[in-house]
């Protein structure tokens, strides 16, 4: 595989780069556009995705690119860069200190680098294909927890849940009744990069984009965790499903998802 030193290199760059513009912006005041009904976004979203995207081009003009705000480029590069500048943008417009930036670079259609960076705690997420996961150059590795009634779980809700009857909230009661906990943390993300470092065993979520999930897929699946659909069939970033989770208490989730009681 061509110049991959250099693309996490650079994909690690972006990812700083965009969280200093998300810090710097935490004091400034926030012009917020609303894409929908509760979606929101911000001109930090649009800074920083800008940026990351100006970072990749310096070194890979042709490389194709999918990213949140529109900054997207097609090419016949096997190369595609999936970004979402600003994981947690409801958080953010907020000042709840709970977001990230997200970036997955895929070869051929496979992801091959992910990098998830939490400028508030300075925490950087990162996998390469085939070569584990890494918290700022810590191992990192799914917990051990081996059942569902011992497990914290994380969970989110789209921004459509008011008119979609598929909003999540059948599937929130049934796993509350069921698990230790559930926390809602507002970036899928960081819930993906939590499951991966133990501190959150399980994570499932409907609706989301590609960009919200492809590093933290492959950061969780290089931390040994698992991630499918809800039936347990294997997951892609194309899916509406995820269901991602130390691999221990998995098919437990995957039969409290599917069944209607
Ligand atoms: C959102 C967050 C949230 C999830 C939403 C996503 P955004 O991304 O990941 O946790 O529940 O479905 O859209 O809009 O903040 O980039
Ligand atoms: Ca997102
Ligand atoms: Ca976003």
């Amino acid at each position: 595989m061509e110049k991959i030193e250099q693309i996490k290199k650079v994909a690690v760059r972006a990812a700083r780069e965009a969280g200093r513009i998300l810090i710097a912006g935490m004091t400034q005041e926030l012009a917020i556009i609303y894409k929908g009904e509760l979606d929101l976004v911000t001109q930090i979203d649009t800074l920083a995705e800008r940026a990351i995207v100006t970072h990749i081009k310096k070194f890979f003009h042709d490389h194709q690119i999918l990213a949140e705000e529109g900054n997207n480029q097609e090419s016949d590069s096997p190369y595609r860069w999936i970004i979402d500048p600003l994981d947690g943008t409801t958080n953010y417009a907020h000042r709840f200190p709970c977001f990230c930036v997200s970036i997955a670079v895929e070869y051929e259609r496979s992801i091959c680098v992910g990098v998830i960076y939490d400028p508030v705690r300075k925490e950087l997420f990162f996998a390469e294909k085939g070569k584990g996961a890494i918290l700022n150059q810590q191992p990192l590795s799914v917990s051990s927890c081996p059942i569902l009634k011992e497990s914290l779980l994380v969970t989110g809700f789209a921004y459509n849940l008011r008119d979609n009857p598929n909003n999540n909230l059948d599937h929130f009661s049934r796993l509350l009744m069921r698990a230790q906990g559930i926390r809602r943390m507002g970036s899928a993300a960081l819930d993906l990069c939590y499951v991966a470092a133990g501190r959150l065993d399980g994570f499932w979520e409907l609706n989301l984009n590609p960009w919200d999930t492809a590093a933290g897929f492959l950061i969780l699946t290089e931390a040994g965790g698992s991630v499918t659909d809800f039936s347990g069939k294997p997951f892609s970033i194309d899916k509406r499903e995820i269901l991602a989770t130390n691999g221990k208490i998995h098919q437990e989730m995957v039969d409290v998802l599917r069944s209607r009681s």
